[in-house]
């Protein structure tokens, strides 16, 4: 199992590299991922990790073992597949730095769900005619069009902090902030890191300044928190949204961390089966959080699932997987550098950039660079990777996006270039 591995690739780390080369052997996919001879060069984790064969079989023994509908059975299969899932709960609890009140931890489908909920019940609750809702313009659509929905079911106003056109993350200060967060904003939402860019906003710095203001705070987390370390009892935020399979997990599972005063505050979300106390034919009362916020049969599986994802990232370290994507892209960043044409979006350097390159060459569609790409079965996105807002702000319909992950290395940058060179050469 993937625990014997694991412990090889901690000790034999050179350069801050993880022993890529010993983890893919863990991830069954690239024992299967060839075409016509190609190996697979996983370049999208951004869009979706690829599963360990931990979660894999965490998932197949489930079924096998300990499958049927929760909280409901007095049976003992039912009574197992309920602690599987409370365990799970407790595992992703234990995760993000929440020991505690696990209440405060709610499975939802996904990310998109996660920001759905908060802005739909807390901005129920919270969002008055002429109040202000602020994210930043390089925020996912996930955490732009469910706000802009709210400002407009609400007479109120979605402001755009413009942290794409400074001149570096790092120059975000307070001078910057209270341009556009004031004691009208009620809401701050944004990334923690840009899946377009790779961008790691300051979240200390915009969480304490919005606190300080009197907004709540929302941390789109989809992408930070498969490559950084998230505690969230001590971030200056009110709620975080994950999503499982960008950490290893099972598609269909994502989380919401929101603090325990707002989540009672808050109206349900969806209502139905498990979210109620007591239900007349007039009138509903609500069960005690999480359930309140987990109405119908939950995504079981694939929380427990996720339990196991989260084990095998935290016998890897979060520290060490960070290390190594930063220096995969000091690597990356300094081949792609040299490529004549190469234009690189985001920070200059790995200090305040994840995993995360957005490029285009000169001259050349990134749909044409992609397509002679996928024929060498190197895996890149290119699009405007859910983030139109930021596409229009830069002026450019698309660019082309490789995204790392713990089993990436300097081999992949080196298919990835080759093949670049090899589209610059039939393209131009
Ligand atoms: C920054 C960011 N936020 C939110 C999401 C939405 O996540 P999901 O599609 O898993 O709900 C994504 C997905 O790519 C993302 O990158």
């Amino acid at each position: 199992m993937a625990n014997s591995m694991l412990k090889s690739t901690i000790s034999n780390s050179d350069q801050g590299f993880l022993d890529y080369v010993s983890l893919r052997k863990d991830f069954p996919i690239f024992a299967n991922g060839d075409v016509q001879g190609k190996p697979l060069v996983y370049l999208d984790s951004g869009a979706s990790s690829l599963k360990p064969k931990s979660v894999i079989d965490a998932l197949t023994y489930f079924y096998q073992h300990d499958y049927a509908n929760i909280h409901r059975g007095i049976y003992p299969l039912s009574i197992r597949a309920t602690e599987q899932y409370e365990l799970a709960r407790s595992k992703i609890g234990a995760f993000i730095g929440l020991n505690g009140d696990l209440g405060q931890l709610i499975f939802t489908k996904g990310a998109t769900e996660a920001l759905n909920l908060v802005a739909h019940s807390y901005g129920e609750l919270a969002i008055q005619p002429g109040d202000e809702i602020v994210i930043t313009n390089l925020e996912h659509h996930a955490n732009l069009v469910p706000w802009q929905q709210l400002a407009i079911r609400k007479k109120a106003k979605l402001v755009f902090m413009p942290v794409a056109q400074l001149p570096t993350i790092a120059d975000l200060d307070e001078e910057f902030l209270s341009r556009y967060i004031t004691k009208k904003s009620r809401i701050v939402a944004f990334t923690g890191m840009s899946n377009a860019l790779g961008t790691l906003l300051p979240i200390h710095a915009i969480g304490s300044f919005a606190k300080a203001m009197g907004a709540a705070v929302v941390l789109d987390a989809a992408q930070y928190a498969s490559h950084e370390k998230l505690d969230v009892t001590t971030l200056p935020v009110d709620f975080v949204a994950m999503a499982g399979h960008k950490m290893l997990g099972p598609t269909g599972i994502g989380i919401l961390y929101g603090r325990k005063e707002l989540l009672e505050a808050m109206p349900p979300y969806q209502f139905g089966g498990d979210m109620i106390w007591r239900v007349t034919k007039e009138e509903s009362t609500w069960n005690e959080l999480p359930a309140k916020f987990e109405a119908g049969t939950p995504p079981i599986a694939q929380a427990i699932g996720l339990g196991a994802a989260v084990d095998y990232l935290q016998q890897l370290g979060m520290d060490r997987i960070r290390a190594h994507e930063k220096a995969l892209l000091d690597y990356a960043l300094s081949r792609l550098d040299k490529i004549p044409g190469m234009r690189i979006y985001g920070e200059p350097g790995s200090d305040t950039r994840g995993g995360v390159i957005s490029f285009q060459i000169s001259g050349i569609h990134p749909h044409d660079i992609g397509s002679v790409l996928a024929n060498d079965n190197v895996a890149m996105r290119v699009g405007h990777h859910c983030c139109q807002v930021l596409m229009a702000e830069l002026n450019i319909a698309a660019t082309c996006r490789v995204s790392f992950y713990l089993y990436n290395g300097p081999d992949d940058i080196d298919e990835l270039e080759k093949s670049l060179q090899k589209a610059i050469a039939l393209l131009r």
